[in-house]
């Protein structure tokens, strides 16, 4: 006796619907309808051309299997939990399309190489969706960093005011990290583009398979050199995953910086309507609950980073079970980036700028109190010691209520006779950001180069 399963041969006994349910990955591998077809299709291909199936036998399968795919486009296909997975629901319509024909598709495969060629496939085909909307985002920054790089803002450390920024530059570090995920991603393409397929159950097949030209009829780079790694490793959605979190990252670090300027504090920037919300209670209310959420969603995006790592821990070549608490995280992180990145296009795109407060923010901060210690040294005093003096200077402006600039000369040449009256120039944040003009600084010529570098990058 044997159970109805595909693989019910050697069992007499059929599972209870909640175990079967509990095993089944149906509900989510689905996603994956499309390239477990292609898949079948290029298997199916390969079997015909070495003739380990006959012309007539393989060109049912590939009608079959075409007629399926037409199905899933027009949205008429129907999965059957019972039939546990994806790769075993399209067998078994294809079964019912076909025939027992249909069971020769198996030949020289496994479900192990079938549903790592799926993945390999998913991930292959939603790489360069992901660069393509980061590389919107870089056109976006470059845009406003062009707009802004006279716009004078105040630099921070420890989120104390530091030194006078422009925010040009500050959007040009952004583009700069994004430019870091683009490059990631597209490293993670090269260990994506690779196909497991004919690696079998684990240890190849005795069949006289071609895999290099079923990998070319799937557009693959290369194929696995060893067939237990290829159905075991997960490496390349790890990379995905941790680029990902990179990325959801440096969006977290920009939302929060969003969320603090446009607060009544601050009053920097303002967001869209389009990217904000009311409150239901608070009439005066405009929250920016789009950064918000965007930073909020970059904890679940880590979370399926840390879910497949302990997955994978402790796995024993080849293929577990556990593996197919792979794909849900993964299909979650590109159901997260991709919309976090066309929101956030969206938002910054729409961005207003409070020029008058950014630069306002830089007149009363001390922010310039390197300005007169790099001055001083200038002049031949040890910087060491100008920075005491300066620091002596502030505390004593702090206790009268004034700014550096306040200073008489009188009062500046008391403390030294170096002081020129050129010292009130020096002072100005708009200066102080022009003379930063060593090579990546925030002078406005280096922002300038900066842009025009990245204009050429992203051509
Ligand atoms: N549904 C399975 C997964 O997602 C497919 C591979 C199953 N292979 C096996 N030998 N049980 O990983």
């Amino acid at each position: 006796m044997s159970t109805k399963k595909l693989w019910g041969g050697r069992f007499s006994e059929e599972a209870d619907p909640w175990v079967n349910e509990f095993g089944a990955s149906i509900a989510f591998d689905q996603l994956m309808t499309k390239e477990d077809i292609l898949g079948s299709l290029a298997h199916v291909k390969m079997l015909k051309k070495t003739g380990i199936l006959n012309n007539e036998d393989a060109d049912k399968i590939i009608k079959g299997l075409e007629e399926i795919s037409d199905e899933y486009d027009a949205g008429t296909l129907v999965f059957d939990v019972e039939n546990e997975d994806i790769h075993m629901n399209i067998e078994s319509i294809l079964t019912k399309k076909i025939g027992p024909v249909a069971g020769k598709l198996h030949t020289g495969r496994s479900r192990n190489d079938q549903v790592a060629t799926d993945f390999h496939l998913y991930l292959k085909n939603r790489l360069p969706i992901i660069i393509e909307e980061l590389y919107n985002l870089q056109k976006t920054l470059i845009k406003l960093a062009e707009e802004n790089v006279e716009t004078i803002m105040p630099g921070y450390t420890h989120l104390q005011h530091a030194q006078p920024i422009s925010y040009g530059h500050y959007l040009m570090a952004y583009y700069s990290m994004f430019k870091r995920d683009i490059d990631r991603f597209e490293f993670n393409m090269k260990h994506t583009d690779i196909s497991p397929l004919g690696a079998a159950a684990l240890a190849g097949t005795t069949f006289p398979i071609d895999r290099e030209f079923s990998a070319k009829e799937l557009g693959f780079n290369e194929v696995y050199s060893n067939s237990l790694d290829a159905v075991s490793d997960r490496d390349f959605a790890l990379e995905f995953l941790s680029n990902a979190s990179i990325l959801m990252m440096h969006l977290s670090r920009f939302c929060e910086e969003i969320s603090m300027w446009v607060s009544f504090e601050f009053q920097y920037i303002e967001l869209s309507d389009q990217f904000t919300t009311g409150s239901s209670i608070m009439p005066q209310k405009k929250n920016p609950d789009m950064a918000e959420l965007i930073r909020g969603k970059s904890g679940r995006v880590y979370g399926n980073l840390l879910g497949l790592l302990s997955t994978m821990k402790s796995l024993p070549l080849a293929y577990n079970k556990d593996l197919q608490e792979d794909k849900e995280g993964v299909f979650d992180t590109v159901k997260t980036i991709i919309p976090s990145l066309k929101v956030f296009n969206g938002m910054i795109s729409s961005i207003k700028i409070n020029k008058d407060k950014m630069y306002a923010a830089t007149e009363n901060d001390y922010s310039n109190a390197t300005e007169l210690a790099d001055y001083l040294s200038s002049k031949g005093i040890p910087f060491r010691e100008a920075h005491a003096i300066v620091g002596k200077l502030v505390l004593e402006c702090i206790q009268r209520n004034i700014n550096l600039q306040d200073l008489s000369i009188t009062e500046f040449k008391n403390i030294s006779n170096l002081i020129e009256d050129d010292i009130y120039e020096i002072l100005k944040p708009e200066i102080a950001v022009q003379r930063r003009n060593s090579l990546g600084g925030t002078s406005f010529e280096q922002i300038k180069k900066q842009i025009q570098q990245a204009k050429k990058d992203i051509q």
